[in-house]
């Protein structure tokens, strides 16, 4: 397949800013790294764990980097993304992603999750249950996930709940109402503000991935695309491939601040 203009204009074999990069190859600074060791030591400890952090920040990407340094032996992963669904929905979709066939009751459908959980635990696979978007949980799930996690007297940490989400999951997590899940999850993490060294580093890291010898962004241009995306990762992704384009179309070789401006005010 032919490449796209403006990665040949750019000397890129691949799109730079593209979502389907390989576990492998995420871009891990080392206080990113040190977020995914705390997650993998949690899970490790069988604990449950919040991860929370604006839009585009790299919560998901976070997931897939703790799935790629997870043994397959020991661990069973099940991501869940579709948190809109009721109590009965929402453990028919674990039945599926589970493997199991799902149940008509909602008490059936439980049954089957927690005796699939405890069979695991006799063939000591930890099950991880990664719910994203979780601030979207409805509360009748959210009310019934500490239940879920109970096994022989709530004395046997058989699965970890890993919930990741805006930060306003935190909000819901400290309501009066969901202090039983919230006093249970004792690894609470987040994906803060990044630092504009940060966006630096990152677009230097995905363009040279790309196999760009040089970056063509100069440095008031990165400090410009720094500002206008406060460093979320997928507005950069957008922006940033915005201003490659427009540049290739304009014959550029070099892209400035006025052009991120340019692009950044039509983006937003
Ligand atoms: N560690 C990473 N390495 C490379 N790219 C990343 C990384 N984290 C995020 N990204 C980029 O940012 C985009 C948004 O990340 P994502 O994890 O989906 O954000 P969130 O889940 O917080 O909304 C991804 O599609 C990817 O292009
Ligand atoms: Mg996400």
């Amino acid at each position: 397949m032919s490449r796209a203009r403006w990665l040949t204009h750019f000397g890129l074999d691949a799109l730079p800013f593209a979502k389907d990069i390989d576990d492998a190859d995420l871009w891990l600074p080392s206080r990113r790294a040190a977020l995914v060791d705390q997650l993998v030591d949690a899970v490790h400890e069988r604990q449950h764990v919040t991860l929370t952090g604006e839009p585009g920040v790299g919560k998901t990407c976070t997931l897939r980097a703790l799935r790629e340094r997870l043994p397959d032996a020991g661990f069973r992963l099940t991501y869940c993304h579709n948190a809109t669904l009721g109590r009965r929905d929402f453990y028919r979709q674990l039945c599926l992603a589970l493997g199991l066939s799902p149940k008509a009751t909602a008490a059936a459908v439980f049954y089957a999750v927690g005796a699939h959980i405890e069979e695991l635990g006799r063939e000591r696979v930890h099950p991880v249950l990664l719910l994203d978007e979780a601030h979207l949980l409805h509360q009748d799930v959210l009310d019934h996930l500490h239940v879920l996690a109970n096994y022989e007297w709530d004395s046997r940490p058989l699965l970890s709940l890993v919930l990741v989400g805006l930060p306003e999951l935190n909000d819901r997590m400290r309501l009066h109402r969901n202090r039983s899940l919230w006093s249970r999850i004792h690894c609470r993490l987040a994906l803060g503000e990044a630092a504009p060294e940060d966006t630096v580093e990152y677009i230097d890291a995905r363009m040279r991935d790309a196999g760009a010898k040089q970056s063509p962004f100069d440095s008031d241009a990165l400090t410009m695309l720094h500002e206008a995306t406060l460093g979320r990762l997928r507005d950069i992704d957008h922006i940033a491939t915005d201003c490659l384009k427009r540049a290739a179309r304009r014959k550029l070789k070099r892209i400035d601040a006025a052009l991120v401006q340019t692009v950044a005010k039509d983006c937003a």
